[in-house]
């Protein structure tokens, strides 16, 4: 099938184009994002596929049904940048990577929050300066401290197993419970009783209507004073502002993002030599208490091959059936 793949890096040329191998697929590389200015480069292709900054609204995906487009393979597991009741609209078939290295991304919130509770990023640059004081680097044991996981599908069961092999008592918030879980002994309590309790909190749903801003002025004021807030999930389910306030403030004693509600003005790009114009992000960098990736707690070697394995398994189900096992289903 003809693929038009947008939003590309040279490593998801190299992977996708090493998997292609054994799909055969005519793949052609697009480095800009998916939007109502690029949507003519896929004028004529029946598969795009984009990643997680391309937008794909109501506007684009009419654009893209009417110049020929029946495929949205996304290379990724979150949608929320697709309008699904548009799609459908159109005629368009969108279909994610649900499942590729639930790993990846629970190991690099572990490792965000062994960074922060260590302080190792300033100890880091501490050393390389001669610097081996060691005032204001202390932490805490995780031994015997409470970590609370919101979305304990894929990602937050892994999360919840390193920890508690850390020896910490595991509190969950889900709208379903997963066994796995619960036979870990993880305790599923309300969303308020999880914030109130939990030393560490970590975020692991997806990116909707009624996870957008979950963690806001109310949620943070329910927090322990000085706990951890990570969230490697979907930026937008956090209040930036707020956030800043809390951490001003003291109450909010440290955080880890690898997500950010405004990230696609500047993450994956290398804008070094730039100034920075997000004003709220520049705030956020200047806290020694804050870790910011960017949204990099899915890039590993596993992971990549698994999303291209998967992307085109996906491209390839639906030329020869018309459709895939990973349609993402409309919300009910
Ligand atoms: P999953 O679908 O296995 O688990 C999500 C869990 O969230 C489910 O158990 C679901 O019931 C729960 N959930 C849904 N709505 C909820 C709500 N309103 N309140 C509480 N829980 C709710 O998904 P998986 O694979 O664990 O991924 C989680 C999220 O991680 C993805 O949606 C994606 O946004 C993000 N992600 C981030 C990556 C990164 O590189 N930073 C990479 C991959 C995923």
């Amino acid at each position: 099938m003809r693929v038009a793949v947008f939003s590309t890096k040279e490593y998801d040329r190299a992977f996708l184009g090493r998997a292609n191998r054994r799909y055969g697929h005519e793949l052609v590389f697009f480095a800009p994002h998916l939007d109502m200015e690029t949507v003519v480069l896929a004028s004529g292709f029946p598969a795009v596929c984009p990643f997680v900054h391309d937008r794909l609204d109501g506007p684009v995906l009419e654009r893209l049904a009417r110049s020929g487009t029946r495929l949205v393979a996304l290379r990724c597991a979150g949608f929320n940048n697709v309008d699904l009741a548009a799609a459908a609209g159109q005629g368009l078939t969108v279909a994610r990577v649900p499942a590729y290295s639930p790993y990846a991304v629970a190991e690099h919130t572990v490792g965000l929050i062994l960074a922060l509770n260590r302080k190792i990023h300033r100890a880091f640059a501490r050393v390389r300066e001669g610097n081996f004081a060691l005032d204001g680097l202390m932490g805490f044991d995780l031994h015997g401290t409470t970590v609370g996981i919101v979305g304990t599908g894929q990602i937050g069961a892994v999360v919840a197993r390193i920890m508690q092999g850390f020896g910490c008592r595991l509190l969950g918030h889900d709208v379903r419970q997963n066994p796995e879980c619960v036979e870990r002994g993880l305790q599923y309590v309300p969303l308020a009783d999880l914030l109130a309790r939990s030393d560490i909190v970590t975020l692991h749903c997806p990116l909707t209507p009624e996870t957008y801003h979950l963690i806001n002025d109310d949620a943070l004021s329910r927090m322990k004073p000085g706990a951890m807030l990570i969230n490697t999930s979907r930026g937008a389910m956090v209040d930036t502002k707020a956030v800043i306030r809390a951490l001003k403030s003291g109450h909010l004693g440290s955080l880890g993002l690898d997500v950010y509600e405004e990230e696609a003005d500047c993450f994956f790009e290398d804008l070094s030599n730039q100034v920075l114009q997000d004003d709220v992000l520049a705030r956020l960098l200047t806290f020694p208490n804050v870790i910011i990736t960017g949204h990099q707690a899915f890039f590993t070697e596993q992971a990549m091959e698994r999303i291209a394995e998967t992307t085109l398994s996906n491209i390839s189900q639906f030329e020869a059936t018309g459709t895939c096992r990973n349609v993402v289903p409309l919300p009910t």
